[in-house]
């Protein structure tokens, strides 16, 4: 039996790297696409394609012969052109599956969907839809919550060197991923093409609180309310100034559509892919051990 042949765009990244791991671990043939003056290195296994992502035909080089594209590169920071054009040279080449750079909040959802941030996720899966009416190119959304291990070793979703900020309260339950979570979700899609076909896919490892986390974080830490309109508010604000900086508005939009009432954060458990991708949610013992880790 041949192998399913996938082509990865940014496994170098934050996610990147989790992702690569489980397309390899579940057999796929892998290539690598990064850039040509990266100077990142990658398991010996993969085939490491560089390119040019403004050009084309670099893009359709790289990926011919190949069934799914994953995307895993940044949005904001790389332009929606570079990755319209992937999807561009996807179609070209006649790859079948093409899962775009989601894997967060879902942007099916009317509010998050409105947040300026989300702009670039929203026009590329329009773009999906319409490119799907006149190819064969077919499309899985990702949607995983934000990345657990990865939010707390941040401490973007609880800051357990405390002061320990409470969104809306601290109540908010939410769907969310491991790193590891999310590449097993790709590959669940990547071997139920049919399932997942041109649709939203949505996975967690956990749906836990803030206070849920803190609790099981076992640290008695000092604790501030803030309130995600308030942070929406001052994201606004600074997306008003002549030069905005990202790294100050796209957190605080993230954090509102995590936190805030009507974000669709917590993903319908009747919707949720995890039976069919052999994916169980973490127990409380894990998610402890996650936290003090
Ligand atoms: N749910 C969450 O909590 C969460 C958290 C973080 C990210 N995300 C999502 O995960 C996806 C990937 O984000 P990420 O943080 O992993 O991305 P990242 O680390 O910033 O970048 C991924 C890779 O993109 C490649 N790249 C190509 N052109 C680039 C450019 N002009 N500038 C920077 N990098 C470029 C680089 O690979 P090469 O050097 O090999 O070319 C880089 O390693 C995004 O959709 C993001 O929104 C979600």
């Amino acid at each position: 039996m041949t192998s399913i042949k996938v082509a990865i765009a940014g496994a170098s990244g934050n996610l990147g790297p989790a992702v690569l791991k489980e397309l390899l671990a579940a057999g796929f043939d892998v290539t690598v696409l990064t850039r040509r003056d990266s100077d990142k290195a990658f398991d010996s296994r993969v085939h490491v394609a560089q390119v040019d992502y403004e050009s084309l035909d670099s893009l359709k080089a790289a990926l011919s012969g190949h069934d799914a594209v994953v995307n895993t590169l940044n949005v904001g920071a790389v332009p929606k052109s570079t990755h319209l054009r992937l999807i561009d040279a996807a179609v070209a080449t006649g790859v079948k599956r093409f899962i775009p750079s989601e894997y967060g909040c879902d942007t099916t959802n009317p509010l998050v969907s409105k947040l300026p941030v989300f702009g670039d996720k929203v026009s590329v899966k329009e773009y999906l839809e319409d490119v799907i009416q006149k190819s064969s190119l077919s499309y899985s959304l990702l949607f995983t919550g934000p990345f657990l291990d990865w939010g707390i070793e941040k401490g973007f979703l609880l800051n357990l060197a405390g002061p320990v900020t409470l969104y809306d309260g601290g109540d908010r339950r939410f769907s969310a991923t491991t790193l590891g979570g999310v590449g097993k979700g790709v590959v669940g899609i990547i071997n139920n093409l049919e399932a997942t076909k041109n649709s939203p896919v949505y996975i967690n490892d956990a749906r836990v609180t803030q206070n849920e986390l803190l609790e099981l974080s076992g640290k008695s830490l000092e604790t501030k309310i803030v309130q995600t309109t308030d942070v929406e508010q001052e994201a606004f604000a600074e997306l008003a100034k002549p030069a905005p900086n990202p790294a100050i508005f796209a957190p605080k939009f993230i954090l509102r559509a995590i936190f805030g009432e009507g974000f669709g954060s917590l993903f319908d458990s009747e919707k949720v892919y995890n039976d069919l991708f052999g994916l169980k949610t973490l127990s409380k013992e894990k998610l402890r051990g996650l936290i003090r880790d």
